[in-house]
């Protein structure tokens, strides 16, 4: 097997962290940098992230984490953000794509426009949008954090207002999940049991028993 499918397959949420060993700034880019590699709905990356290094800091998202102690543990957890308003920006990110000679202007001016009529009046779309694509970036953040011999563990046992609070974040933005990254300590649950494929894979118009 590939190291990239045996990464897939070996990755677990982790509960135990090494409390003794931290990452840098350096190693902490370079797992952000490999998140922003995740695709996103017109290249919007609407994704930001936090991260929570400080013993002080970990202590204030712990409290509004539910006391989940590997907020603590974990070297970093992460504050994934969706940008709520992240279709504003499409010009300038177009833009760079049409420097780069990948799209023409006359393409980007036109997604502008179905992005504008599409999200502009849409709440609901932006925030699918936004959880879908910080997400994605989330994942892949996982797979970086796997392959550099790291465990993560994503969470959504948080209280949204009071991150948003604690951490001086406005109303644009949309607290997706918390990542906890570090090295392991003893004691993690293996790798848990999944659904047979069969039972969650359908073809075309066949349909499985799902209801
Ligand atoms: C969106 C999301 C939120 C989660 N929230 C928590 C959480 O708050 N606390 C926790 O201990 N685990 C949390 N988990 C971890 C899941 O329990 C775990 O992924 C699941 O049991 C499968 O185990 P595995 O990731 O080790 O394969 C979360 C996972 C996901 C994807």
């Amino acid at each position: 097997m590939s190291e990239t499918l045996q990464l897939i397959k070996s990755r677990i949420s982790a509960n135990r962290f090494d409390t003794a060993r931290e990452l840098t700034v350096d190693e902490i880019r370079e797992l952000v940098g490999y998140a922003t590699e995740a695709p996103s709905a017109y290249n919007i990356q609407p994704w930001r992230f936090i991260a929570v290094t400080a013993p002080a800091a970990k202590a204030r998202l712990k409290a509004v984490s539910y006391n989940q102690q590997k907020v603590e543990d974990a070297a970093v957890t992460f504050i994934v953000l969706g940008d709520l308003q992240g279709y504003e920006r499409l010009p300038e990110i177009l833009a760079r794509s049409v420097a780069a000679g990948i799209i023409e202007s006359q393409v980007a001016d036109g997604w502008v426009e179905m992005a504008r009529a599409g999200y502009g009046g849409n709440e609901q779309l932006r925030r699918d949008e936004a959880i879908r694509s910080a997400s994605l970036a989330a994942m892949s953040l996982m797979m970086a954090a796997q392959a550099k011999g790291l465990v993560s563990g994503p969470m959504v046992g948080f209280d949204p207002a009071g991150v948003k609070r604690e951490f001086g974040i406005s109303d644009r933005f949309l607290p997706v999940m918390l990542l906890t990254v570090g090295y392991a300590a003893p004691g993690n649950w293996p790798r848990k049991p999944r659904f047979e494929v069969e039972r969650v894979l359908a073809f075309n118009d066949d349909r499985p028993d799902w209801e």
